[in-house]
């Protein structure tokens, strides 16, 4: 470890298996930029309004000027960015200044142990975008800034006891749902998702299945049917699409959604998340519920979409995985732990924000200093990757990264691995002689400096035949063909957001 800077505190503890490589120098461009070979990064001042609102820093930046770092924005290179965390990690060790956004600037943990241990130490490192020296000095704008960066009255932005007052009521509603109900649900969902284009022998496996499932389960899990699910599910697209405006009412309309949900759960309590985290001893508002059933499911959709997309690029382009899982040495479980293990649907997570200066590595953190943690580059640590270039099989192990650590560790693993593999099984058993439909370099990644997963994914197999509806299927199948007109005359605000969103698509 390297002598301590002045007033500054080692950072991890002097017993971490690690030491700092280098003294911190300011890193020089890098020529592995995330632009692949053949295509240009967008410059720092093109495009339109960005999502996040900056004024260029007076002050000096702690080193270098931003615009020397490299870049986690502009188009993700189809290859993803392994090359940039390995050089990165070569020139820098375990942490590495970056630009997230146009000239703003942030350090990315690149190595497995400094990834963990900045989770697992609220006390030094808060989730509180608040915290954050830009947002303070007014260079950052939360209301302008990305979902992922803004902040909101919820447990994944808070701190210590409000954190725990918030979660606390989610961790028990999630372990009060019927697992094995939610089995049969989740393969209800996914079958008819299936049947929706079994007969075309062609679809994209992103937009017509593995976008819409994780919605739909949590649809069902709030007590709502099918129909509202298909309803979130349109708004979301919306609030991910290219249309700024749209997106904006789309947002005020999920607003709506989750009061529209309480509201009636409030009234007429059932058997869902909903109304177990309205009836908690914790007393939280309808406000606050409304605010936590909106993060689960903006927390529980895109990860558990390309989960499931990227272990079905695995299978249909991995020989060696499609080969293990096909004669049953990998079982599906087993699949998705590989899958998290080595194409995260997440590279990189905002953020943590230093209580106090620390030093991580060679690096001095500043107090207010924003930390990105790293899952894609530390599942590439040397230190953790084990045996895999012999076998291509990553088995049994679940010391990954992906669903967290320390105190906002995922509450709804369980949950998440349920739905991924009841889908993934679903599509294995259903599409026989599934195969690529285009030649897979040429799928294009979702450009984000956080998602890893792919736009789209389009296959081929065998037409067949949609599956018979078992007799006492409580719900109508949940493609659009077989919906129903709303058959509730509720006058209610969800019942109303839900006729407003039916009139659109008659
Ligand atoms: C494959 C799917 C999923 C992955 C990889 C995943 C991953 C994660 C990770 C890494 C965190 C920690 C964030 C942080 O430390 O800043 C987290 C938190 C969270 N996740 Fe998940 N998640 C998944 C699915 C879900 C689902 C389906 C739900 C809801 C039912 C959910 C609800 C939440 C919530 C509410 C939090 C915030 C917890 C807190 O701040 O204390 N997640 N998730």
């Amino acid at each position: 470890m390297h002598a301590q800077a002045v007033g500054h505190r080692p950072f991890p503890p002097s017993d971490a298996p690690f030491r700092a490589r280098a003294p911190f120098a300011c890193p020089r461009p890098v020529h592995a930029h995330p632009v692949p070979e053949g295509r240009e990064a967008a410059p720092a001042s093109a495009g339109t309004a960005h999502p996040m609102t900056t004024r260029s820093s007076d002050g000096e930046a702690a080193c270098g000027r931003p615009a020397d770092l490299p870049r986690l924005y502009g188009p993700t290179p189809d290859t993803g960015r392994d090359s940039l965390w390995d050089e990165l990690r070569e020139r820098h060790g375990p942490v590495a200044a970056v630009e997230l956004e146009p000239g703003v600037r942030a350090w990315l943990l690149l190595g497995y142990r400094e990834n963990l241990t900045v989770l697992q130490s609220p006390h030094l490192f808060s989730r509180d975008t608040r915290r954050w020296r830009e947002v303070i000095e007014g260079r950052v704008d939360l209301s302008a800034a990305r979902p992922t960066l803004s902040w909101r009255p919820n447990v994944l932005y808070a701190d210590d006891a409000e954190h725990t007052r918030l979660r606390t009521p989610i961790v028990s509603a999630l372990s009060r749902v019927d697992m094995a109900a939610a089995a049969r649900d989740v393969r209800r969902i996914a079958d008819g998702l299936i049947d929706a284009f079994i007969a075309d022998g062609e679809a994209d496996l992103i937009g017509g299945f593995a976008d819409p499932l994780p919605v739909l389960v949590l649809n069902r899990l709030y007590g709502l049917p099918d129909g509202y699910g298909h309803m979130l599910g349109d708004l979301t697209g919306v609030v991910f699409g290219d249309d700024a405006r749209r997106a904006e009412d789309a947002v005020v309309r999920i607003q709506q959604y989750f009061a529209g949900l309480v509201a009636r759960k409030r009234s007429a309590p059932g058997h869902d998340l909903a109304s177990w985290m309205l009836e908690h001893a914790n007393g939280l508002t309808d406000h606050e519920v409304a605010h936590q059933a909106a993060l689960m499911n903006s927390a529980g959709h895109l990860p558990t979409t390309h989960l499931i997309g990227n272990t079905m690029h695995t299978l249909l382009t991995d020989e060696r995985i499609r080969a293990a899982h096909a004669d049953a040495r990998l079982s599906v479980r087993e699949l998705l732990d590989h899958v998290m293990w080595t194409d995260t649907p997440f590279q990189v997570l905002p953020a943590r924000f230093a209580l106090q200066d620390v030093r991580i590595g060679a690096a001095e953190v500043r107090a207010g200093d924003a930390l990105l943690i790293g899952f894609d580059p530390a599942h590439r640590d040397p230190a953790v990757r084990r045996g895999r270039e012999e076998t291509g099989v990553v088995s049994g192990a679940r010391a990954h990264l992906m669903f967290g650590a320390g105190p906002h560790a995922c509450p709804a693993r369980e949950l998440a691995r349920l739905i991924a593999a009841t889908g993934v099984s679903a599509l294995h058993e259903r599409l026989a002689g599934l195969r690529p439909a285009v030649d897979p370099v040429l799928l294009r990644r979702v450009p984000s400096p956080f998602v890893r997963g792919l736009a789209v994914l389009p296959v081929e197999f065998t037409p067949g035949e949609p599956g018979p509806r078992p007799a006492a299927d409580p719900e109508p199948a949940p493609g659009p063909d077989a919906e129903e007109a709303p058959r509730e005359e509720s006058d209610d605000l969800l019942g109303r957001l839900f006729a407003w969103w039916w009139s659109l698509r008659r």
